[in-house]
Parts: structure tokens; sequence; C-alpha cells
């Protein structure tokens, strides 16, 4: 390759990963710039907006372990594609083990990390460190209606499609992550928190090449998200 061609080509690339990820898969070349790592507010809202799951810590309420810290996997979106709201919308059933300890109090604790996108595999980063930027969000779980619940009806269900097939006798509800806390560890340094107020009036950040991709649900997956789009 002559050397002129090649600036033309990291260019092309790199306008690529500014494409849907239904459009085109990005090539692993292509870096994602994640805010500044002292942009603390910034970065969160990066992180919060990219992952599309969470693990959620409750105090648990069931034998034997009742009182005791339990951490579970729940699927989360703050918004549809490019339309960040920062705040993890989730949608719950009461029939679930967690959502039983939320009943009985909603005070817990969400975490995300770029772990779970190619960021810190690319990077080189392991998921404990610092660098493989991760969030913990405290707060509380609160059911929500109205407006607020058709928007996150509508973050949700565009960015995990199957949640329109799951069972309708179980009583699902629309829920937010009402954030008190946002913990951020991006740097070497020690965690550095920001408060909601700083964290809601941060600018979203959108960057395509590390929105996580369906495609590492598999083929079946990437196929039944295409068929079944979510049209508000
Ligand atoms: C939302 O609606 C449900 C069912 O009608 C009700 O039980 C709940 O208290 C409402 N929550 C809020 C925050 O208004
Ligand atoms: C929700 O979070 C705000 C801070 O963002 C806090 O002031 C408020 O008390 C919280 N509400 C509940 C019910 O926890």
């Amino acid at each position: 390759m002559s050397a002129p061609v090649r600036p033309r080509l990291a260019l092309v690339l790199g306008v690529l990963c500014c494409f849907p990820r239904s459009w085109v898969s990005c090539v692993p070349a292509c870096r994602v710039h994640i805010p500044p790592h002292d942009q603390v507010a910034r970065v969160a809202r990066f992180v919060t907006h990219l992952c599309d799951w969470a693990s959620l810590a409750t105090v648990a309420t069931r034998a034997p372990v009742e009182g005791q810290p339990f951490s579970n996997v729940f699927s989360i979106s703050d918004g549809p594609e490019l339309q960040s709201s920062g705040v993890p919308y989730l949608y719950l059933t009461p029939m679930e083990i967690s959502v039983q300890d939320l009943q009985v109090s909603p005070v817990s604790s969400l975490s995300m990390s770029l772990a779970q996108t190619d960021f810190c595999r690319d990077s080189g980063y392991d998921p404990q460190s610092p660098l493989c930027a991760h969030v913990i969000l405290s707060g509380s779980v609160l059911q929500i209606n109205g407006s607020e619940a058709d928007f996150a009806k509508k973050a949700l269900f565009s960015r995990h499609p199957e949640m329109m097939d799951w069972p309708h006798d179980h009583g699902w509800f629309f829920a937010k992550f009402n954030i008190t806390l946002v913990w951020v560890l991006d740097y070497f340094g020690g965690v550095k928190t920001v408060s909601p107020e700083e964290y809601f009036q941060a600018s979203p950040e959108y960057n395509r090449k590390y929105w996580p991709s369906t495609g590492s649900t598999g083929p079946q997956q990437e196929v039944r998200v295409l068929n079944r789009k979510y049209r508000p």
C-alpha cells in the first residue's frame, strides 16, 4: 500500500465507525474516543449509555442470606440509540428474585463496565483495571408510570426486542434506577464521585463503535432483532 493511500483508508474506516451498527460492522482498528478521564460526569454518561445490561445489588430478603448483598444481572437502557437520558430503565416482574428484595427495600446499587463492550478487550485493559472505565450507581429502584414509562418502554424495547415477547401474565412493569450518587473508576488514583446534578448536566456521548453488538448474542438473535424492530 502506498503511503498516501493509508491516511485515506484510515479516514474511511473512521467514517465507517460513525454509522449505526446495523449498517456496517466496524473493523477492530476503529478506536472509541471515550471522554477525557478527568471529565468524570461525561465518562459516567458514556458508560451508562453504552451498556445494555448491569449488575444490580439488593439487600437479600430470602433465606439463608437475609440481610446480605445479593447481585443479579438485568437488562437496562437509558434511552434508544442516540437518545441517552442518563437514567437506567428496567423492565421488571414481581416474580423476579431481586424484585422481591426491592419490594422490601428499593435501596440498591447498579454497576456497569466498558468490559461489557469491546473497548477494554481492544485496548488491552483487564476488567478490574481502572482504565477499563466502570461506574457504580447508588440509589433505589422505583416504579414509573405515565410519560416516563412510555419513554422507558421505547428505551428498553428498542435495545432488547425480545422483551416484547416476555410472558404477558408475569405482571411486568417499568422502573427506573433513581440515582443518588455516581461512583466512577476511569483512571488511577482512586474512585471519584459525581452528584446526580453534575451527571445529568453532562452531555451524552455517542460512539457507534462500542455500542453493544447484538452479534455477540448470535446470528439467530440478530435476525430476530431485525425482524422484531420495536416501533413505538
Ligand atoms: C404506578 O401505577 C401502579 C399501578 O397502577 C401503582 O401501583 C403505582 O403506585 C404507580 N406508581 C407511581 C410512581 O405512580
Ligand atoms: C431520587 O434521587 C434524588 C437525587 O437524584 C433524591 O433527591 C431523591 O430523594 C430520590 N428519591 C427516592 C424516592 O429515593
